[in-house]
């Protein structure tokens, strides 16, 4: 049961697309002070687990530090950061009293799970503006699936976006992507998607196409096209002041743009040096920007990424001028108002700073709205412009989309990923953690820059990271300009990353059939082990093992050096290894603790007692996967039933795309 409480006047966010009538009663589970902003607390017993909270660091259990939801451009996913780039405000208190508690609040939000107080939860805002609902269920994974009705279906890309990609910021020319596609296609490893970061653009001018690198774009994503892979150019908030940029014309032309107090456009340097936000929380505006992805996908582009869309500010031009003056008080006086000791923060605090998010507004429905008052609004409503204007363009079809910033309510219309890692080993479990709690709030097209994106990348890294990514469903080898180049050609012994790869492909049709069952049916595709064994204490403590779909667990290998792992079975389980030559190995191990052997060129996963899954022969992309005659792999004598649709459209419901397949 639900039940929404409403406190002040709140912004309407559009996460809940249920109705939900006001609660005449009932508790809040907690006590709700309004005397300086919103303060819920609530007590924490010791063995109470906190789940939730979708992009955010640590663990499966949220116990134990404070989270704040502030959409934030952040490089550095170091174990003491708060915000990432997404807000997601739903967390479940699972133990002495279960409940969900769904925060829809736009703005800054913290939550401190017992830090401040290790046995005390409270979420605590500037203003008292908001929607509050509290879910009663019998477990979590009821509640879960409750919360995931009342925020609407989860967004479904084609299936070629279940296929591998590959990304790297720094591909320039034509010849760099033909590098890339010649690299794959000649090694035989598996690939669907090119990715297009910002140097496609012509001075990172949105929608728009280097003009000496790019003379005849269709023709490009043709002959890309005829290798069967797709190009999926990024698109990022910020457009570039020019004049003659049609877009930043049109957008000054009609006041698309989001503004200053004294109604000027507000300016912001990202890449393209200054630049506008598009004001994507006013529906006219929204279309607008929404219709622009056409001049792309008229030239045959069927997938985008949006990025810096929190919405990332290097600096505006008052930060700037606020800082020199600083650095002249300074100077003329070195003993001064400003100390040595903040001299660096002159400079450091001009990025994504404060004061610029409290300067500028957008329009809402004739209201002007300050933007800080409603932050973490701005990457969702750019994404749904992109999905809105998709469904005007073909509403049948399905488009790749996904974002880095993303509130409850985006997920409806693209997904994310987990943006600017690092390529250390931690961030192969941060990766794993995020997954299921990501589930929770919608978001099940999701996957980390596999390989991590800053920093340099080794290759035994990359092998682990890529055979977890085998079970996400954005598969992504992305990084930075300046680090070392992770391509999966690019490192020795090619046939150990074809050989992950493969399996990925191999594995697709029964991932695709469970993604698809998790999004039809609100529910989630990673789940904690808690999950499915309630009734198993040691379930609850596992932190680096997940049930994917219905069928399988997984249990990847995430330390250096390491030629295998321990892992937990809450119940007796066949463990699968596909190995190097392409056979699959199987054993069946009694529920407890083991430790399993696992070479850096296998992929590892179990099958849950009494279930199968089919296993494909692999293919080189994904609209060669042939699944007519599918090996069963897993417990004799059951059955599973597969969904499988076209892959391109949207025609869910038919019956004829589930078949049950025995083993
Ligand atoms: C941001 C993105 C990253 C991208 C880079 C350049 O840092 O998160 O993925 O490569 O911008 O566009």
């Amino acid at each position: 049961m639900v039940q929404k409480y409403v406190y002040g006047t709140p912004f309407e966010t559009e996460a809940v697309t249920a109705r939900i009538d006001r609660a005449k009663g009932g508790s809040v589970c907690g006590e709700v002070s309004l005397d300086d902003g919103f303060c819920f607390t609530c007590a924490l017993e010791d063995d109470d687990v906190v789940y939730g909270l979708g992009e955010a660091n640590r663990g499966i259990n949220k116990r134990g530090f404070c989270y704040v939801s502030d959409c934030t451009d952040t490089p550095h996913h170091t174990e003491d950061l708060q915000s990432f780039y997404g807000a997601h405000n739903f967390i479940v208190v699972s133990g002495s009293r279960t409940f969900g508690l769904f925060v829809d609040y736009p703005s800054k939000l913290t939550f401190d799970i017992g830090f401040t107080r290790m046995d005390r939860l409270s979420i605590t805002c500037e203003r008292a503006d908001l929607y509050l609902y509290v879910i009663d269920g019998e477990t979590p994974y009821d509640i879960v699936k409750q919360f995931r009705r009342m925020i609407g279906r989860s967004y479904i890309p084609p299936k070629f976006a279940f296929g591998f990609g590959q990304s790297r910021w720094g591909y320039r020319t034509k010849e760099d992507f033909r590098e890339v596609a010649e690299g794959y296609r000649k090694n035989h490893i598996p690939i669907d998607m090119i990715y297009m970061d910002i140097d496609y653009m012509q001075d990172y001018k949105d929608f728009t196409l280097n003009e000496e690198n790019f003379p005849d774009f269709p023709a490009f994503v043709r002959e890309i096209k005829e290798q069967q892979i797709r190009l999926i150019p990024i698109i990022d908030a910020g457009v570039k002041i020019e004049d003659g940029y049609e877009v930043y014309e049109e957008g000054v032309k009609n006041g698309y743009f989001c503004k200053r107090e004294d109604g000027s456009d507000f300016v912001a340097a990202v890449w393209p040096g200054y630049t506008h936000f598009p004001d994507v929380l006013n529906p006219e505006a929204r279309q607008w920007f929404g219709d622009k992805y056409k001049l792309l996908t008229d030239q045959g582009i069927e997938g985008f990424w949006n990025d810096m869309n929190e919405p990332a500010i290097f600096y505006t031009p008052e930060g700037v001028r606020e800082a020199a003056e600083k650095v002249q008080a300074f100077f003329r006086n070195p003993a001064g108002e400003v100390s040595n000791m903040d001299v660096d923060v002159l400079v450091e605090g001009l990025a994504n700073n404060e004061k610029d998010y409290a300067s500028f507004y957008h329009q809402v429905n004739g209201q002007r709205v300050r933007h800080d008052k409603v932050h973490n609004l701005f990457g969702y409503n750019m994404t749904r412009a992109a999905g809105e204007a998709f469904e005007r363009l073909d509403p049948e079809k399905r488009f790749l989309m996904f974002s880095r910033s993303s509130y409850v309510g985006m997920h409806r219309y693209g997904g994310i990923w987990m943006g600017d890692n690092m390529s250390w080993w931690s961030h192969i479990l941060l990766n794993l953690r995020m997954l299921p709690s990501l589930n929770m709030c919608g978001f099940l097209y999701t996957g980390a820059d596999l390989g991590g994106f800053n920093a340099d990348a080794s290759r035994d890294l990359v092998l682990r990271w890529m055979a977890l990514g085998v079970f996400t469903p954005l598969m992504r080898n992305h990084s930075s300009m300046g680090t070392r180049e992770q391509e999966c050609f690019r490192f020795e012994r090619v046939e150990d990353f074809r050989h992950i790869v493969e399996v990925r492909y191999r594995l697709l049709p029964y991932l695709y059939s469970e993604y698809m069952k998790a999004a039809l049916e609100d529910d989630m595709y990673a789940k904690p082990l808690a999950f499915v064994y309630p009734q198993d204490a040691h379930a609850v403590q596992v932190e680096d093992q997940l049930i994917l779909g219905d069928e399988i667990m997984i249990a990847p290998v995430y330390t250096q050096n390491a030629k295998g792992r321990y892992v937990y079975l809450p119940e007796e389980m066949m463990f699968v290894k596909f190995m190097p030559d392409g056979s699959i190995c199987q054993e069946m191990l009694p529920a407890g603790h083991h430790y399993v052997d696992i070479a850096l060129n296998e992929v590892p996963l179990f099958i849950r007692k009494g279930k199968c899954i089919p296993v494909a022969e692999t293919a080189e992309y994904v609209e060669a996967l042939d699944t007519t005659d599918m090996k069963m792999i897993g417990y004799p004598g059951s059955s599973y039933t597969l969904y499988e649709d076209d892959g391109i459209h949207k025609d869910y419901d038919n019956p004829a795309n589930r078949r049950i397949l025995k083993s």
